[in-house]
């Protein structure tokens, strides 16, 4: 059997990455493609609780190193336990998020070492690389303004609607991160896929299709 494909959905904080999933997810089942859906991190039962440890807490209560180890552990997790089994029924994986988000975020954003994350990131996902990337590039500033009137409008404690521990940190460590990603998909071209995101769900959601032609 042919293994199924990964597709990857990436980018800051705001950046509208998670709206377009629920999109194509749509598209996928209208057009009857046999898929699962999945993110980082959270995508297994241990994970929910890395989750949970990582992002509802009060900022600098998690050390970095700690961080980290936390992103990978659930990764480990996810590659073994969903996303491999998955990919060998041969079924379509996409997932919010994968080890690019730890060069990003930990690499580029907090400063550990690139190499050293990269041996990291390899013993997490066994090899694992996703098929095809996509990179939703949106300025910080947008970004953090949308993340800020979704806290506004969640009122009501969905905690994932509010502003989570990362989204506190200042801009330039978001600005590393923008960067940090628009440099890996500069030196992966064949996998990414940078979608400009600063438009209406509407105007980015053709974008995407137009990205995965030939893929789904
Ligand atoms: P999300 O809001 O896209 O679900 O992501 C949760 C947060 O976790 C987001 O601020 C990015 C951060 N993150 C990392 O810092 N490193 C990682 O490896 C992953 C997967 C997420």
């Amino acid at each position: 059997m042919t293994r199924g494909k990964l597709i990857t959905f990436e980018g800051i904080d705001g950046c509208g990455k998670t709206t377009q999933l629920r999109m194509l997810e749509r598209i996928l089942t209208g057009r009857n493609i046999p898929f699962v859906s999945t993110r980082e991190p959270g995508g297994t039962d241990l994970g929910k609780m890395i989750r949970a440890a990582l992002l509802n807490v009060s900022p600098h209560s998690v050390d970095p190193l700690a961080e980290l180890l936390l992103y990978a552990a659930d990764r480990a997790q996810h590659v073994r336990e969903f996303i491999a089994p998955n990919l060998a029924k041969g079924i379509l994986v996409l997932s919010d998020r994968f080890y690019d988000a730890t060069t990003a975020y930990q690499g580029y954003g907090r400063g550990f070492d690139l190499t050293l994350i990269n041996q990291l990131n390899n013993l997490a996902t066994g090899g694992l690389k996703p098929d095809v990337t996509l990179l939703f590039d949106l300025d910080v500033a947008t970004g953090m303004e949308r993340i800020h009137r979704r806290s506004g409008d969640a009122a009501d404690n969905t905690t994932d609607a509010q502003a989570d521990r990362l989204d506190r940190e200042p801009l330039e460590f978001h600005e590393r991160v923008r960067n940090g990603y628009l440099e890996l998909a500069h030196q992966e071209p064949k996998r990414y896929r940078i979608i400009p995101a600063s438009g209406s769900i509407e105007t980015v959601r053709p974008l995407v299709t137009e990205a995965l032609r030939g893929i789904i």
